[in-house]
């Protein structure tokens, strides 16, 4: 069973077909879906850009929809949401609706875990970590799986610091968790990376995602709170999958 690190979808291989992928974009957009779907919405659609979601929602009742997301970390011009995590604590406000959702690397980094591997796609952040990681394991072992691919969705087709860290801490779970079933799995040599960097780091996540790029051009630009929630390790039980048409919570 190969375990794998992708720094970022440009980097996936040409053909992955059956290799079960997890995603992660860990500031902000896997951190905010977990949430929403912690609050209540009945489902996500992933949108590769602010047309596709307008062009969805033209097609569902008013008020049965919400369109959410952002461009270059801000709230899409007559968006009814934005990517902070924080936006979606509010269940009275979002609960069984539908959030057609385009962000600038983490919904197209679903769509197209999903297209490559013909299978569906979980969502990793450290808000979801343990939870995510036996999802994993139980795909692995009840589906005999030779391939997981632990997808970074990194920040405009290089890699980012938050999601290589959490990418480490998921191959530590995975890795432990099959160690105990007499599975030995064979780490890609960027997932032995990943996995030394996040056990270097594993007690200061906060520090991590202050550190990168793409946390500190949050901070610049008033979204300091959102890192703070997306360091929360384990803070939810839930595992949201993409099917091909929707995100939601993987009922596993
Ligand atoms: C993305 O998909 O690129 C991000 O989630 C950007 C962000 O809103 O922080």
């Amino acid at each position: 069973m190969k375990l794998d690190v992708i720094l970022y979808p440009g980097l996936l291989p040409e053909q992955f077909e059956g290799a079960l992928c997890a995603v992660i974009d860990v500031l902000r957009a896997t951190t905010t879906i977990i949430t929403a779907l912690a609050s209540g919405v009945s489902g996500i659609c992933p949108c590769v850009n602010a047309e596709e979601a307008r062009r969805r929602a033209k097609s569902i009742e008013d008020g049965l929809y919400l369109l959410g997301g952002e461009e270059r970390g801000r709230r899409i011009s007559g968006f009814h949401l934005g990517n902070s995590p924080l936006e979606y604590l509010d269940s009275n406000r979002i609960a069984n609706r539908v959030v057609l959702f385009s962000t600038t690397n983490g919904t197209p980094a679903v769509k197209r875990a999903y297209l490559g591997s013909g299978l569906p796609v979980y969502l990793l952040a450290l808000i979801n970590l343990s939870a995510a990681s036996s999802i994993l394991v139980k795909s692995i072992l009840d589906k005999s799986l030779r391939e997981v691919l632990l997808v970074c969705a990194g920040g405009n087709g290089r890699p980012s610091l938050e999601d290589f860290f959490c990418a480490g801490l998921a191959v530590q779970r995975v890795r432990h968790c099959l160690l105990k079933v007499g599975i030995s799995p064979d780490l890609s040599d960027c997932a032995t990376i990943a996995l030394r960097f996040a056990m270097a780091n594993v007690g200061s996540p906060s520090e991590v995602l202050s550190i990168g790029e793409h946390g500190r051009y949050l901070r610049r630009i008033g979204f300091a709170a959102d890192l703070e929630f997306a360091s929360q390790i384990d803070k939810y039980q839930i595992v949201p999958v993409f099917d091909g048409d929707f995100i939601v919570t993987s009922k596993e």
